[in-house]
C-alpha cells in the first residue's frame, strides 16, 4: 500500500543573529539586518516542497533572569528581533509557492490592522498568506503597549475568539467578484458587494469594510498553537493548521484525536485542519555521528543551564535565577504558557532543576529524531503512522545555511523517496496545498 503523505512546515524562531557565535553561521553578526539568511531559508524550503514557514514572534526583551535584560542581550536570546510582517513581505517576494505565516498577537495589533496586514500579504503573495494567532503571554510585552499586565490566561482566549471573529468578518467584507474593472462603464468596484461589518462586541469594535480589498484566498490561513483546554478549543473552532508540541507519540496521538473530536463537535470536518508536531531532527552523515551530536545536547555547563532556564522563564514569566539548581523542583504556576510549564514539570518530575531543564531542552520537541537522513525518514514515517497524520513543524536550535541544507537536501529527498512528502506543489494557493492530503 502506498504511504500516506504528510506535511512539512518550518518554525522560524527569532532573528538570524541568534546563530551568531555558532559554527557555520557565516558573517551573520554583520548581515542579520537584511534578513538574507532567512530569505535563503524560505527559498530552500520552498524548493523542498514545504507547506509553510511560520515566523514566531514576541514583542519585548526578556527580563526573566535576575530581573535584568543582561542575559538576553548579551546572548542574543530572542533579541534583536524584527517586525514579522515586514520580514514576511520580503519572504513573499522571495518565493512563489510557499505559505508565509507571521505571528501577530491579539493584544498588540487591533483586529482591523491584523486583517489588513495579512490580507495585503495574501494579495502580494497571490494567495499564500497565513496568520499565527497568539494571545501573547508576558506582562513585559503588555507594558510596551501601555497596559500594566495581560488579561488572565483563559480570558485571553475568550477575547481571542471575538478577535478572530472580527478579523474573519473583515476579510469577508468584500464579496467575491466585487472588483469588476469594467472599462466600458468606468466602474472599478461594485459598491453593492462591499459591506461594513459594524461589529460592537464585548472586547472589540470595528466598522469596516476593509479598505485593502479582497483576499485571493478569501480567508487567509489561520494557525494556532494552544495546548491548554481553552487553547485547544479555540484551535478546533477556527484554525486551518495547529502547531503543537506534546511529548511522545502517545501524547501526540491524544492531542490530535482530541482536537479532531472538538472540531467535529463544532460541526467542522476534522480533515480541514492539519495538526503539525514540533520536531527538531538531529541529522548527520551517519547514525553514529548523529548520536554523538545528540549526546552533546544533553551536556550543559552551568552557564548553558542558566541560559536554558532563562529561556523557559521567558515563556512562563518565572525568574529561575534564585532557585537552587541542584535542589528538587517545587510546584510552579504561570499566567504564561501553561502547557509548556506542565510539560516541563512532567519531564522534570523527581529531578533537580539542573537535570530537569537538561531533560526538557535536550528533547524540546514532540519527539526525538536522530540519525542519517534515511534513518530519520524511517523514524518520521513510523511516528506519523502511529499518530495518524498530519505532519511536522521543523525547528532547528540555530538556523544556518548548513543545517538548513541537511534538511532540504538530505532529509527531504529521503522522505520523498518513501513517498512521504510532496515532490512538487499542486496548487497555487496555500490552503489548497495544505488540504491536498
Ligand atoms: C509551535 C509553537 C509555536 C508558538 N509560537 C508562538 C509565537 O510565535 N508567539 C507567541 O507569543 N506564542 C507562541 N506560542 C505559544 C502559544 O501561542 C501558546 O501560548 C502556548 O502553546 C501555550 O498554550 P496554552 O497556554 O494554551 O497551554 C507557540 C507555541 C507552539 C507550541
Amino acid at each position: 500500500m502506498a504511504a500516506k503523505p504528510f506535511h512539512l512546515a518550518w518554525f522560524l524562531q527569532g532573528s538570524s543573529i541568534q546563530a551568531w557565535g555558532e559554527q557555520w553561521s557565516g558573517n551573520i553578526s554583520e548581515e542579520w539586518m537584511t534578513a538574507d539568511m532567512f530569505l535563503d531559508l524560505a527559498r530552500s524550503i520552498e524548493r523542498a516542497g514545504f507547506d509553510y514557514l511560520l515566523l514566531e514572534d514576541s514583542i519585548y526583551i526578556g527580563q526573566n533572569w535576575q530581573n535584568s535584560r543582561d542575559m538576553f542581550l548579551k546572548n542574543g536570546m530572542s533579541v534583536p528581533r524584527q517586525e514579522p510582517s515586514v520580514i514576511a513581505s520580503l519572504m513573499c517576494a522571495a518565493t512563489s509557492r510557499l505559505g508565509i505565516v507571521p505571528t501577530l498577537s491579539t493584544f498588540a495589533y487591533h483586529p482591523y490592522l491584523t486583517a489588513r496586514i495579512v490580507g495585503t500579504l495574501d494579495q502580494v503573495s497571490s494567495g499564500r498568506a497565513g496568520w499565527n494567532m497568539v494571545t501573547g503571554s508576558s506582562d513585559l510585552a503588555a507594558q510596551n503597549f501601555g497596559l500594566d499586565a495581560l488579561p488572565e490566561h483563559d480570558k485571553r482566549y475568550e477575547m481571542a475568539a471575538e478577535y478572530i471573529d472580527v478579523v474573519t468578518k473583515l476579510w469577508g467584507s468584500w464579496e467575491p467578484g466585487a472588483i469588476i474593472a469594467d472599462r466600458k462603464t468606468g466602474v472599478l468596484t461594485d459598491p453593492s458587494k462591499v459591506h461594513t461589518i459594524d461589529h460592537r462586541g464585548e472586547y472589540y469594535a470595528s466598522r469596516g469594510p476593509l479598505n485593502s480589498g479582497p483576499c485571493p484566498q478569501g480567508r487567509p490561513v489561520i494557525a494556532q498553537a494552544g495546548g491548554s483546554p481553552k487553547g485547544r478549543a479555540i484551535a478546533a473552532q477556527y484554525a486551518d493548521t495547529i502547531v503543537a508540541s506534546p511529548k511522545g507519540v502517545e501524547a501526540m496521538k491524544e492531542y490530535r484525536n482530541d482536537v479532531r473530536a472538538r472540531m467535529a463537535a463544532f460541526g467542522r470536518d476534522p480533515d480541514s485542519c492539519k495538526v503539525l508536531f514540533l520536531a527538531s531532527p538531529i541529522l548527520a552523515n551517519t547514525d553514529e555521528e548523529a548520536q554523538a551530536r545528540a549526546a552533546k545536547r544533553s551536556q550543559a555547563s552551568t552557564e548553558e543551564v542558566n541560559r536554558r532556564l532563562a529561556q523557559l522563564g521567558w515563556i512562563t514569566n518565572i525568574d529561575f535565577s534564585g532557585h537552587d539548581l541542584d535542589a528538587p523542583i517545587e510546584e510552579l504556576t504561570t499566567n504564561g504558557h501553561q502547557s509548556s510549564l506542565a510539560t516541563f514539570m512532567k519531564k522534570a518530575g523527581g529531578k533537580t532543576l539542573r537535570e530537569g531543564i537538561i531533560a526538557y531542552t535536550s528533547h524540546g520537541a514532540s519527539i526525538d529524531f536522530v540519525g542519517c537522513p534515511e534513518t530519520v525518514a524511517a523514524q518520521m514515517d513510523e511516528a506519523m503512522q502511529e499518530v495518524g497524520g498530519d505532519g511536522f513543524l521543523l525547528v532547528l536550535p540555530n538556523v544556518s545555511r548548513k543545517t538548513v541544507c541537511e534538511v532540504t537536501d538530505g532529509l527531504v529527498p529521503a522522505l520523498q523517496q518513501r513517498g512521504l512528502v510532496r515532490s512538487a506543489y499542486t496548487h497555487k494557493h496555500f490552503r489548497d496545498n495544505l488540504l491536498e492530503f
